[in-house]
C-alpha cells in the first residue's frame, strides 16, 4: 500500500485529503499540533479502512521539528510515497499593526516547513523513480493581496518553488504539484482573524472535499497547478495578465479592506 504524509491534518483541507485518500487504501502519516484531534482521526480511519495510521504531533513552526518529523518516518522505516505539505495560516491585518512574530511563525509554516520537508523526501522519490508532492498554496498567491501581505506572499512563494519543481522533477518520474484554493469551508478564516464584515463577501465557497478531488484529478492528469475555485476565484488568478499592478494592487485594497 502507498504511504501519504499529510501536514495538517488535524482539521479542514488536510483532513478532507486524509479521509479520500484512507479510502483509496493509502497509509498515512499525519501530522499537525493538536494530539486529541489526530488521534481520533487516525483510529477512526485505522477502523473503517483496515490502514496504517501514524500519528506525528509536531509544531512544524519550531526549529528542527521538520527534521524530527524526518527522523521519525525514517526509524519507522516509512517510504513516503505522496508528500502533502498542506499545514498553513494567514493574518488578516494591516502590516505595521500585526503581530511580528506571528507574521515569522507564518513564513516558517507557509514556506519554510513546505520547502525543507519537500527538501529532505524528494531526493529518496527521484532515487525510486516515483512519487507526488502536493504543495498547497492558494488563489492569494498570483497577486498581492493588501491586509494579507505577508500571507499572499507566502502563497507566491509556494506556487513559483513548486511549478519550478514540476518542470525538474517530471525526468525522474516523480509529480510536483501545487493546488490554490479558493475561499474553502474551513477554520481559516477564523484562525487569520479576517473581520466578520468579511462574512458572505465571497461569491463562491468550497467543501474541503471539492478542493481533494480537484487535486487529485489534476494529480492524474499530471498537472503542474490546479486552481480549485467558483468562477470568480478563476478569473482572479488571470487580473495580473490583463491589468497594470499598481491598478490590480489598488483594486484589491479596496476590497480587503475591513
Ligand atoms: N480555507 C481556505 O479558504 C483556503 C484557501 C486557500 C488556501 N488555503 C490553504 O489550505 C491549507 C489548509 O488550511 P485550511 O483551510 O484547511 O485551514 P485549517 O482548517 O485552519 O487547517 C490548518 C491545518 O494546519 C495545521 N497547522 C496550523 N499551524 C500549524 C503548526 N504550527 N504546525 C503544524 N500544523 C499546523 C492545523 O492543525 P493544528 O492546529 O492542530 O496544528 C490544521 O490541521 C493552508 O495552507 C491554507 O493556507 C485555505
Amino acid at each position: 500500500m502507498p504511504t501519504t504524509l499529510i501536514t495538517g491534518a488535524s482539521g479542514g483541507i488536510g483532513e478532507a485529503f486524509a479521509r479520500e485518500l484512507a479510502a483509496n487504501k493509502n497509509e498515512l502519516v499525519i501530522v499537525a499540533r493538536s494530539e486529541d484531534k489526530l488521534n481520533q482521526l487516525a483510529s477512526q480511519l485505522q477502523e473503517q479502512h483496515k490502514i496504517r495510521v501514524e500519528v506525528i504531533v509536531k509544531d512544524l513552526t519550531a526549529q528542527s521539528a521538520t527534521q524530527e518529523v524526518f527522523e521519525t518516518v525514517q526509524s519507522k522505516g516509512i517510504a513516503v510515497d505522496t508528500l502533502i505539505n498542506n499545514a498553513g495560516f494567514g493574518d488578516y491585518g494591516e502590516f505595521a499593526q500585526t503581530d511580528g512574530e506571528r507574521q515569522i511563525k507564518m513564513v516558517q509554516l507557509n514556506i519554510i516547513a513546505l520547502m525543507d520537508l519537500t527538501h529532505k523526501f524528494l531526493p529518496q522519490m527521484q532515487q525510486r523513480r516515483s512519487g507526488n508532492i502536493i504543495n498547497v498554496s492558494s488563489i492569494a498567491g498570483f497577486q498581492p493581496i493588501p491586509y494579507l501581505s505577508v500571507y499572499a506572499a507566502t502563497k507566491a512563494f509556494v506556487l513559483s518553488f513548486s511549478e519550478s519543481l514540476w518542470a525538474e522533477n517530471r525526468q525522474y518520474g516523480v509529480r510536483v504539484l501545487v493546488v490554490c484554493p479558493g475561499p474553502t469551508e474551513t477554520n481559516f478564516f477564523e484562525e487569520a482573524n479576517f473581520p466578520s464584515s468579511f462574512t458572505g463577501k465571497t461569491s463562491k465557497v468550497s467543501t474541503p472535499e471539492e478542493v481533494v478531488r480537484s487535486t487529485l484529478k489534476a494529480l492524474e492528469e499530471d498537472k503542474s497547478t490546479v486552481v480549485s475555485a467558483g468562477t470568480l476565484g478563476k478569473i482572479i488568478v488571470n487580473m495580473p495578465r490583463f491589468l497594470p499592478r499598481e491598478t490590480l494592487v489598488n483594486i484589491l485594497e479596496k476590497q480587503f479592506k475591513a
